[in-house]
């Protein structure tokens, strides 16, 4: 082809090229299912020793590529029943529901437990997206349970939820991912008629909103509280390059939860602050062009530093439903699809790899040391939400069906 062609081709195709289209979708799904099948046996490997017997769901693979899984307690464990939800949401194959019941069921006994803040990110992922999908009965005492427990954690003075207990080097640490959390408080009031719930997800946010945020709306990771005061003791990014950086999954985390909070709430303070945080992340010089972000926005190795795919998928998730609500609604969505078909491209494993995880290169905690340019199964359940949202907005649904 001549020259001129080409490039008169390329330009009449621009546009298309980042369109993530029904095709996309289902050709993904197809993969996301195959893997999990993968991932399913992986899982019955493990479980045939009898020394696992605590471990539940599956975390990630480890530097040697081993299949690390977890137990109930542990904040990833609602993230893979709550896949096994949305394959059945996809699907609405039967199969996939019967397994996605099984692994709830092991997550249950968190309801009591009232030693963490990540009662939403185990419960409302697995129980939560269980009883959107199937209404039992049995589901909604779970929740409501659930949440009156993580409304233990809560303290009027400060305004938030408590996130981590036993540091000594925090009094009353908060952590910005504790936004997601909120999700299973407005939902146990939709279920009570109750609104304790909802005035304690309300607090936390407009004191996060406070408290979390720099005047380029980036945010701080912890923010350690006087419990008897309520004053800010410390501002610190723990899981970021330093105390003053961005923390690539923080962002998201914020996105995701301001959005979800404009939907619970219409509260119109909540999406100017998600369309603040979009705007942040995506004027980032340090962005990459493909939209994936390196795991801290200011390492000053950039770019010799390791991506953090789980950001991009919280993002893309948030940015499809952030598109519903906001005058920006073209841009977003745009930036969800761009996002989308480069993890679908270029950052999946190779079918029928990776023990069936279906991303790399995540990074969980890089100043620990700990899942660092890994497989993570938080990064593949936003990667599947995202896709389920896009495929709503194909059909003209709502992002989420809550009711
Ligand atoms: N919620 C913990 C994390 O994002 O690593």
């Amino acid at each position: 082809m001549k020259i001129k062609y080409f490039v008169a081709f390329l330009l009449l195709n621009l546009p298309a090229i980042n369109v993530f289209s029904q095709t996309d979708v289902v050709k993904n799904f197809l993969f996301a299912e195959k893997q999990t099948r993968l991932m399913l046996k992986e899982v019955d490997s493990v479980k045939a020793d009898p020394g696992s017997s605590v471990l539940v769901s599956p975390r990630t693979l480890n530097a040697d590529g081993k299949f690390v899984m977890v137990p109930s307690k542990d904040w990833c464990s609602g993230f893979f029943p709550g896949e096994l939800w949305f394959l059945y949401e996809y699907t609405k194959d039967k199969t996939w529901m019967e397994l996605a019941k099984k692994f709830t069921a092991n997550i249950e006994v968190e309801k009591t437990n009232g030693i963490t803040h990540d009662m939403g990110f185990k419960l409302y992922n697995s129980v939560g997206n269980g009883y959107r999908l199937t209404k039992d009965a049995h589901y909604k005492e779970v929740i409501i349970e659930g949440a009156k427990t993580l409304s233990t954690r809560f303290n009027p003075v400060v305004g938030s939820i408590k996130s981590w207990d036993n540091r000594k080097q925090w009094k009353f640490p908060v952590i910005i991912d504790n936004m997601l959390n909120l999700e299973l408080l407005f939902e146990a009031t939709r279920l009570t008629g109750d609104s304790t719930y909802y005035k304690i997800a309300v607090a936390h946010a407009n004191t996060a909103m406070k408290n979390h945020f720099r005047a380029d709306y980036s945010s701080y990771h912890v923010i350690d509280y006087d419990p008897e005061t309520g004053k800010v003791l410390h501002k610190q990014t723990h899981q970021g390059y330093a105390d003053e950086s961005a923390w690539a999954r923080g962002q998201a985390w914020g996105l995701y939860g301001y959005t979800m909070c404009y939907r619970e709430t219409h509260n119109k303070a909540y999406l100017q602050q998600a369309e603040n945080i979009a705007k942040f992340i995506f004027s980032n010089p340090n962005l990459p062009a493909d939209l994936i972000p390196y795991w801290d926005y200011n390492d000053p190795a950039i770019p010799n530093v390791p991506r953090d795919v789980s950001a991009a998928a919280v993002a893309a998730s948030a940015l499809y439903e952030l598109s519903t609500y906001s005058k920006n609604a073209k841009d977003y969505h745009s930036k969800a699809d761009k996002i989308i078909k480069t993890l679908s491209t270029h950052y999946q494993v190779q079918a029928g790899g990776s023990k069936g995880f279906l991303l790399l290169h995540s990074t969980g905690h890089k100043p620990a040391g700990s899942e660092i340019d890994a497989p993570i199964i938080y990064a593949d359940y936003y990667y599947l939400e995202a896709l389920l949202r896009k495929q709503r907005l194909y059909k003209g649904q709502p992002v989420i069906n809550i009711n």
